[in-house]
């Protein structure tokens, strides 16, 4: 019915207040969700509930000015969907955003317990921060309203609504993994965040691993939980009322993504890479500063190729682009020097003039410049030790028009459930398994990679993100298992 709106709700919303050199400005969010969500909200409308990036509270000599509010309002001028946001306090940022969620959900879901910090105060200020968005959904919305909540950071939201005696049709998507037992039962509160995600009416995750090790968690947890069917999408029953969990993978926007690889300035930018790289082959990875990525270990399995392989010197270019991101966090900041050293004890090792081996960009590239360096790649690298999805491997294929490059992808990516066939699977941790599989990689005869990325590209151009929404939606509309009394 028209009254129906879709209403998105994450931390984080498509454009974001940063501060850099010049003061505030508004740019672009990075990151999957963003990219994923964005044409999904252009498509269909409504609402998308976020943090604006900056804090509330702020000195006004050093916060962003108050008409800063208005551009966001132009922006739902021109979008076709309205932003809302949610303030937040810097004390609030700092315990709910940087804490709980970046140094608690985000290691532990990503299998790196060693790098939490499990101070209590980041629980009880992410319980009040999820408190303060589930008022705002309240106000914002209404019960013929589809309330769509992304992430990790908001888990409590259909909990908080409930509690207000707010009855809505709630659906959650999980962006990240979700960890095996034995890892999320050292979250101090697993048993209140995991009876929280029981709350919502369907609960979605990447992959159906991902949805296993939710149910076992589950299981130890919550004994009276019974799950129903073994499909991608299960019932799960509480006794009193029942929820839906499944595996939903989440997508890109391949038309757009294709379409835009192939734009003649688009072309043009990539031939004059290639063109400034003397037509060597070139290896590209792509992603924000994490440590999920697998970023060293990749900078020394290119080391570890160079070493092993002399007759690729000068032949080769590695291209790293890292996007800055939590750059206020230690573990980020270490990292970014990390990497840096190690950029340049590879280049110390093996440059000669007219070849330095490895390309590093630490910045967040327009989007038409990062399909000219997807376009050009011959080999997209994407490695993570760990990763939710990662879109990163599928707008590599999206944009490889020409159908010759070699995806080599982490077995530990979401991704790889769905692309496991056609791509170069490698484990990210043994660097001399990524320098052989690199070595073959750029080997492959054009046949051979025509085959494959070409059976790549239809698995995701068929599985885009429209028919991800859809089927999420379909899922989530179910009403009849709502409430759903037993006994
Ligand atoms: N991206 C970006 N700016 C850049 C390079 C990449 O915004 O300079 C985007 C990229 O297009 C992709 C997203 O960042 O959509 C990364 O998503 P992914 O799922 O690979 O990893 P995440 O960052 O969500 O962990
Ligand atoms: C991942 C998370 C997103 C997050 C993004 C960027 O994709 O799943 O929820 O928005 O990283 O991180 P940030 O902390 O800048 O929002």
């Amino acid at each position: 019915s028209a009254s129906q709106r879709l209403v998105v709700v994450s931390n984080r919303l498509p454009v974001a207040l940063v501060k850099d050199e010049n003061g505030w400005q508004v740019k672009q969010g990075s990151g999957g969700l963003v990219t994923a969500m964005a044409p999904v909200l252009k498509n269909r409308g409504g609402v998308w509930i976020g943090w604006s990036g900056a804090p509330a509270d702020a000195d006004p000599a050093d916060g962003p000015d108050a008409d800063m509010d208005r551009l966001f309002d132009d922006f739902t001028d021109e979008a076709g969907y309205e932003l809302c946001t949610v303030p937040l306090t810097q004390a609030e940022v700092d315990g709910y955003y940087f804490g709980f969620s970046n140094e608690i959900i985000w290691p532990l879901f990503h299998d790196l317990q060693s790098r939490c910090r499990f101070h209590p105060r980041y629980w009880r200020s992410y319980l009040d921060v999820n408190f303060k968005f589930a008022e705002a959904v309240a106000r914002r919305s209404t019960p013929d309203d589809y309330i769509w909540i992304q992430d990790y950071h908001l888990m409590h939201q259909a909990f908080f609504l409930k509690s207000m005696g707010v009855r809505r049709n709630t659906g959650f998507f999980l962006h990240i993994p979700f960890p095996p037992p034995d890892i999320f039962m050292k979250l101090p509160w697993r048993a209140k965040l995991i009876q929280a995600l029981t709350e919502f009416d369907l609960v979605g995750f990447q992959t159906v691993q991902d949805r296993r090790n939710f149910v076992s968690s589950l299981h130890r947890l919550m004994p009276e939980a019974k799950v129903e069917g073994r499909g991608a999408v299960v019932t799960v029953n509480m006794g009193n009322r029942s929820f839906r969990a499944g595996a939903f993978p989440i997508s890109i926007d391949f038309a757009q993504f294709s379409k835009m690889a192939a734009q003649p300035d688009v072309l043009q930018k990539a031939a004059e890479l290639k063109e400034a790289l003397r037509h060597r082959q070139i290896i590209l990875g792509v992603d924000r500063l994490d440590y999920t990525k697998g970023i060293p270990e990749r900078i020394r399995s290119i080391q570890t190729l160079l070493r092993r392989y002399p007759d690729l010197h000068g032949k080769v270019n590695f291209i790293q682009i890292a996007v800055p991101s939590r750059e206020e966090v230690d573990e980020y900041k270490e990292l970014r020097t990390e990497i840096e050293q190690l950029v340049g004890r590879v280049n110390g090792e093996f440059s000669i003039p007219g070849w330095v081996p490895v390309h590093y960009h630490y910045r967040n590239l327009p989007h038409d410049e990062l399909v000219g360096y997807y376009a050009a790649a011959d080999v997209g690298l994407v490695t993570p030790l760990r990763d939710g999805m990662n879109l990163v491997a599928k707008e590599y294929c999206a944009c490889n028009n020409k159908g010759d490059g070699v995806l080599v992808l982490s077995e530990f990516a979401g991704a790889a459930a769905q692309l496991q066939r056609h791509a170069y699977l490698v484990n990210p941790y043994d660097m001399e398994g990524i320098a052989k599989a690199l070595h073959r990689a750029l080997h492959w005869e054009p046949e051979e990679r025509k085959i494959h990325m070409a059976k790549l590209r239809e698995q995701i151009r068929r599985n885009n993100i429209f028919r991800w929404v859809d089927s999420f939606l379909r899922a989530g509309i179910a009403k009849s298992l709502v409430d759903f009394p037993e006994m």
